[in-house]
């Protein structure tokens, strides 16, 4: 039986789009750790996911049984706000090519991610998946989030119509490693670290956050979430779609609070309130993935003493992205 279990994960081929990201490469390690050995990655630069024929080609000569579909451009609000074509085509290139490619070349099994930037603007909280096409999005990621939609209803189409186990799971804000580091690009956390790091390295000179500190926000470490990709692999999940979050958040006050002690930051935060606070509170129920059997493992103060300890190890290498 053991043998059988070990044979199957040996031999189920599983094709991971945007294998090189954060959420990818996580996705890759958590595969490998439950001893999946027969894993399949392509950069940008072999692989334009972008260009319909070579994707068709790629699938129809490797035959993979799984695709998860973890390949996308994306970005803050500035990038989203100077390329709105690009975050519209270029998402919806990506994942037509490989949603449709699946389907056509019959993949037994489609996981696509997508973020919780989907859900309307003015959706009540906690964000529940029955929210989604329920009032009008958030302007200044509406481009991005409209193709996402798209990804959703894509494969929510494929298996309504065709009875295939086409699946999307739609994450909070993610952290961990391989994140952006970049100060001006990044997300607030990693943005938070880096700069409370730099700070301690120059005796502790004071360090200013934006906004008031007040807004709310959920915070998954993306090894969780890869948890849940192998768990959406692993079975059969009932619906087409399934938020993925920590269950709890905090005010982006108390997320400083945490990071500047695990860093060891001894100096003066100075909160910018003259800068944009953004959403007010942004919180998704994820209690339909937890009810069938998957939960996150790690407490917010473990999971960024772990990525604060990765970005030590990586300071050389980490990702900036620049506009
Ligand atoms: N980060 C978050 O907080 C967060 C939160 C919620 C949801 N998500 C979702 O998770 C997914 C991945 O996000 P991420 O944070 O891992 O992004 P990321 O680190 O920027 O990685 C993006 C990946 O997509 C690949 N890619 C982009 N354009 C491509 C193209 N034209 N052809 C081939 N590959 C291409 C990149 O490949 P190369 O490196 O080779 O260029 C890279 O592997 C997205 O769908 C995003 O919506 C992320």
């Amino acid at each position: 039986m053991i043998n059988h279990q070990k044979d199957f994960k040996h031999s189920l081929k599983i094709y991971i789009a945007g294998h090189t990201g954060m959420v990818g490469s996580a996705c890759w390690r958590a595969l490998e750790a439950s001893g999946y050995s027969n894993l399949i990655g392509k950069t940008s630069k072999e692989l334009d996911l972008r260009n319909s024929q070579k994707v068709y080609d790629f699938i129809a000569s490797e035959k993979p049984d799984v695709i998860i579909d973890s390949a996308a451009r994306v970005g803050g609000i500035l990038a989203n706000d100077q390329y709105p074509y690009n975050f519209l085509m270029e998402n919806m290139q990506i994942q037509n090519n490989l949603i449709g490619a699946a389907h056509e070349l019959d993949v037994k099994k489609f996981i696509f991610l997508g973020s919780s930037c989907i859900y309307p603007k003015l959706a009540p909280q906690p964000l529940k998946e029955e929210h989604l096409l329920t009032g009008s999005l958030e302007p200044t990621n509406e481009w991005y989030a409209i193709a996402k939609i798209s990804g959703v209803k894509l494969c929510q189409a494929i298996r309504k119509q065709f009875k295939k186990d086409f699946v999307s799971l739609m994450p909070c804000n993610l952290y961990g490693p391989y994140d952006n580091f970049d100060l001006e690009t990044s997300h607030v956390l990693p943005a938070m670290l880096r700069k409370f790091h730099m700070a301690k390295l120059t005796n502790n000179t004071p360090v200013t956050l934006w906004g008031s500190g007040k807004p709310m926000r959920e915070f998954l470490h993306v090894d969780d979430l890869a948890s849940a990709v192998v768990f959406a692999l692993e079975n059969r999940l009932p619906d087409y779609l399934y938020n993925v979050g920590a269950g709890s958040d905090l005010t982006i006050k108390n997320l400083a609070a945490i990071i500047q002690d695990q860093v060891g930051y001894k100096g003066t935060v100075i909160w910018d309130s003259d800068k944009p606070d953004g959403t007010c509170r942004k919180l998704m129920d994820s209690s339909k993935m937890v009810a069938l059997g998957w939960k996150p493992k790690y407490s917010l103060e473990l999971g960024i003493a772990q990525t604060y300890y990765w970005f030590l190890k990586h300071q050389d290498t980490f990702k900036q992205v620049k506009l």
